[in-house]
């Protein structure tokens, strides 16, 4: 069964007590949530044991990281490893923000490890791709964000990807207030949907949830999430606000 998921990446902001006032105003405010139609808060490491407590009775909502260490444990200073995560109540993790591989020079090799590591400890991955502007305006895009694909993704086993979501943010639209079209967003997921079809099989990218992200908000949502092969968002600027957050939500209940 293919789930929609909106997702939100507060990226670096919010203090603790910032962040629990948020979380408390995300369930004040959030509608019911459905099995096939799910939220993950995806605040920083600080905050995830207490938002977790805070969602832990809430059907369908979740928390997750937006980063995670590839190694178990060990001599790693300031680094948060996937079963610590897995420990506060947390059930899924970020992997390859476009952030993450341009300012901590995340390779390919990187992310499918810290991938492997999440998934052996139980976490379910939201592995972002998504093309720079100079790929998007060359018309390459689709190679490039097939090759993220390939060294993230697809030594995997079946088993394995069904505790994967894909989350294609190009990264001309993240924090840029330019969204990707409709178009340009449902013509990725195709692509992206025929990959794993490929590779995987017609069940497999049947089942698949492929999230768009680049600043989606209230406004936008339910254009983008009418996109057959859109289920639903990662969102950074419009999570950090509840009201926001709640449109977001009630376009994906509304598909
Ligand atoms: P914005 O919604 O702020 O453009 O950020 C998108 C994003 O990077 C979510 O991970």
């Amino acid at each position: 069964m293919r789930k929609m998921i909106v997702a939100g990446n507060w990226k670096m902001n919010k203090n603790l007590q910032e962040g629990i006032q948020l979380v408390k105003d995300i369930l004040e405010v959030s509608a019911d949530l459905k099995a096939d139609k799910q939220v993950v808060i995806c605040p920083p490491f600080i905050h995830l044991a207490s938002a977790s407590e805070l969602v832990v009775a809430k059907d369908n909502l979740y928390t997750g990281a937006q980063n995670c260490h590839m190694e178990a444990s060990g001599a790693y200073t300031g680094e948060t490893s996937a079963e610590m995560v897995k420990s506060t109540g947390a059930t899924h993790v970020i992997i390859g923000h476009s952030e993450r591989r341009e300012y901590f020079n995340e390779s390919n090799e990187m992310l499918a490890a810290k991938t492997n590591a999440a998934l052996s400890n139980g976490l379910n991955v939201i592995f972002c791709c998504g093309e720079p502007l100079e790929i998007r305006d060359a018309g390459t895009q689709n190679n490039y964000v097939e090759e993220q694909i390939k060294a993230g993704l697809f030594h995997l086993n079946l088993e394995q990807l069904n505790n994967i979501v894909i989350a294609y943010e190009p990264i001309w639209a993240i924090g840029t207030g330019r969204t990707a079209s409709s178009e340009q967003a449902q013509d990725m997921h195709a692509h992206i949907r025929s990959l794993i079809k490929n590779h995987y099989g017609d069940d497999a990218a049947e089942n698949i949830t492929i999230l768009y992200g680049g600043s989606c908000k209230p406004s936008n949502a339910d254009e983008l999430f009418s996109c057959p092969d859109v289920d639903g968002g990662l969102i950074g600027g419009a999570s950090l606000n509840a009201a926001d957050f709640h449109g977001i939500i009630a376009a994906m209940l509304a598909q």
